[in-house]
């Protein structure tokens, strides 16, 4: 049983206004246990592309500062992305390659699990990898099992409100969610 509310952001890798990861992340705080609150990172949308050059003429964008100091102060973040070319999203990457050249790594540490919606059947999961590879290098504490992939997504939310409506998929999640509270709460979460 968790003493406090444990705060945790979702960072979502598409920007497309119908996105059915969007719509995932946006079920999250009502799938959530009681004691995790979750709420949206800021955007990552306006982040230039990553150039040393710009890193060293006039520093980290505000942006990308804004950003980190949100995960910083998260309890654990939760990624809901989709896969692009066996991928992650190339803008999900830039947010991530500039968070990685601060000074105090904001993932580091950090409690991070993995969700992803796609077309296709097999949900997003060679972009998990991906991605679970890369956090792993920033030294991510990455939640394992149960995993989440929504695959075949336009069947599993409804046409109009984008709600998730589909029952296994709500059980999946709220599975993953609960699993995730107790990983945090045994990991410390931001201490
Ligand atoms: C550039 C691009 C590449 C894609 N590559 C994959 C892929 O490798 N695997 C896959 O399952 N779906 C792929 N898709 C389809 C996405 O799964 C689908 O468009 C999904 O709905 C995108 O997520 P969103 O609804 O959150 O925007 C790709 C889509 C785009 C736009």
């Amino acid at each position: 049983m968790a003493d406090k509310t444990l705060n945790v952001i979702s960072i979502c890798g598409s920007l497309r206004k119908g996105s059915y990861n969007a719509a995932l992340a946006r079920a999250l705080p009502s799938l959530a246990p009681a004691a995790m609150a979750v709420t949206p990172a800021p955007a990552w949308d306006k982040f230039p592309i990553y150039n040393a050059d710009i890193q060293n003429s006039t520093g980290f964008p505000a942006e990308v500062t804004a950003w980190a100091d949100a995960i910083r102060s998260a309890d654990g973040v939760i990624i809901v992305s989709p896969e692009y070319n066996w991928s992650i999203p190339g803008g999900l990457k830039n947010a991530i390659d500039w968070s990685s050249r601060l000074k105090e790594v904001p993932f580091a540490n950090k409690p991070v699990a993995l969700q992803s919606c796609s077309g296709g059947l097999l949900g997003g999961a060679r972009m998990q990898y991906q991605l679970r590879m890369a956090l792993t290098t920033l030294d991510a504490l990455m939640f394992g099992k149960p995993e989440v992939f929504v695959n075949f997504s336009a069947k599993k939310f409804d046409d109009k409100t984008l709600a998730l409506t589909d029952q296994p998929t709500i059980d999946m999640v709220k599975q993953q969610l609960a699993a995730f509270a107790k990983f945090i709460e045994r990991h410390g979460g931001k201490g």
